[in-house]
């Protein structure tokens, strides 16, 4: 008996549409490893109810080293971002999600940064990493980081590529997973 196509839901904050971008790029990548799968803003995703899925992403950018607050999104639209954007974001989100209203506990995260200072290790990925353990999620993989070539972007040439190749390998990570549960 076949099984049903595996899942994956990409929730992703995005003031100046970069993270988005890498969102829409992961999707690509986790159809080419035979997932159903699409991405959601967050400030749309609170209004929905639970969803069923085998595996959960994640993915902000990196604001003052770490996941956005309402300051630092105030700050982005002072630099032109849309306000409907800045109205809520992944550290909020986060405190408001268990595995239970996924289904899973299995989870992925991404961020975006400014190219110039993307060896700084604290970034906004590992925080959310951190806060999800806390909300009793399980990382599939480390954190990763795409990078932008300012505030307002655009994405360095090459990283939406990127971008859909770690979509692909952590759909496939996410297989492995659930043939060992198997
Ligand atoms: C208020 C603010 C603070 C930022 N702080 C950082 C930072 O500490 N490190 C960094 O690499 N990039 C920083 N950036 C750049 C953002 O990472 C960049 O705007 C973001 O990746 C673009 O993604 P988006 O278009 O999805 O919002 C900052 C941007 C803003 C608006």
């Amino acid at each position: 008996m076949s099984r049903a196509a595996p899942s994956a839901l990409v929730v992703y904050e995005s003031l100046f549409d970069n993270t988005a971008q890498v969102a829409r790029a992961i999707v690509r990548g986790l159809h080419r490893a035979g997932f159903e799968a699409h991405s959601v803003p967050v400030t749309s995703i609170a209004s929905t109810g639970p969803v069923d899925v085998d595996l959960l992403l994640l993915g902000a950018p990196t604001h003052a080293f770490s996941l956005s607050r309402p300051s630092s999104r105030a700050d982005a639209v002072r630099h032109g971002a849309a306000p409907e954007r800045a109205g809520t974001g992944a550290r909020e989100w986060i405190r408001t999600i268990g595995p239970e209203r996924f289904g899973t506990s299995r989870v992925a995260v991404f961020d975006t940064r400014a190219a110039r200072v993307h060896r700084l290790p604290i970034a906004a990925g590992v925080t959310a990493a951190r806060l999800l353990r806390r909300r009793g999620f399980h990382l599939l993989r480390n954190p990763v980081a795409f990078l932008v070539e300012g505030t307002r972007g655009p994405l360095v040439e090459g990283e939406e590529d990127r971008a859909e190749r770690w979509g692909r390998m952590i759909g496939a990570a996410c297989l492995d997973e659930l043939d060992h549960a198997a």
